[in-house]
């Protein structure tokens, strides 16, 4: 079982001004995999706010995976990828790229997503930007790697088996 924690990052979710629908499409991308969610907020664009939250959520252990949605961009209230490396201890740089890369082949704004990923302890955090349709599009394309990278970082997979594309 994968333990999951969504954080949505919204200035406008945070006041009640819009629907949370990103943290949605996750959770569906997220129940292919045998995941459950244990942690979920929506808290605003601020560096403090977010850097304290995932501190928080890593440092208290029962997470696997925490993937955030949104503040990847160019606007001036857009931190969430400066807050996530001021908490990370390694940045796992394959991961973004491979979303940016793949998923600009359909939809071009894809580059504008300054996203990150990394690990804080054995937790694994992901930036995923706003859209729903970015949250789905991304997800498709690093999930298939996301159960091995959550073995080796437990320390519970010693052999790398190549995983087939479909
Ligand atoms: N990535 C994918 N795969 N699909 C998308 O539709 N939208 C882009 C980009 N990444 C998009 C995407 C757009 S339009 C923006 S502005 C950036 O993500 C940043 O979005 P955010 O600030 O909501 O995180």
């Amino acid at each position: 079982m994968i333990n999951l924690g969504i954080l949505t990052i919204s200035d406008k979710g945070w006041r009640g001004e819009r629907d949370d629908k990103s943290s949605q499409a996750i959770k569906e991308s997220l129940s292919r995999l045998n995941s459950g969610l244990l942690k979920y907020e929506v808290i605003p664009d601020e560096a403090s706010v977010i850097a304290a939250k995932l501190a928080e959520w890593a440092d208290e252990g029962s997470l696997d995976i925490v993937l955030t949605t949104g503040g990847t961009g160019l606007a001036e209230r857009d931190v969430t990828p400066e807050a996530t490396l001021s908490i990370l201890d390694k940045i796992v740089p394959g991961l973004a790229e491979a979303m940016r890369a793949k998923t600009a082949e359909v939809t071009p704004f894809a580059i504008l997503s300054r996203a990150v990923a990394g690990l804080r302890k054995k937790c694994l955090i992901i930036n995923l930007p706003g859209s729903t349709k970015a949250v789905t599009e991304c997800l498709e394309v690093i999930l298939p790697v996301i159960p091995h990278a959550l073995e080796i970082i437990k320390g519970e997979m010693t052999e790398h088996i190549t995983p087939r594309k479909e």
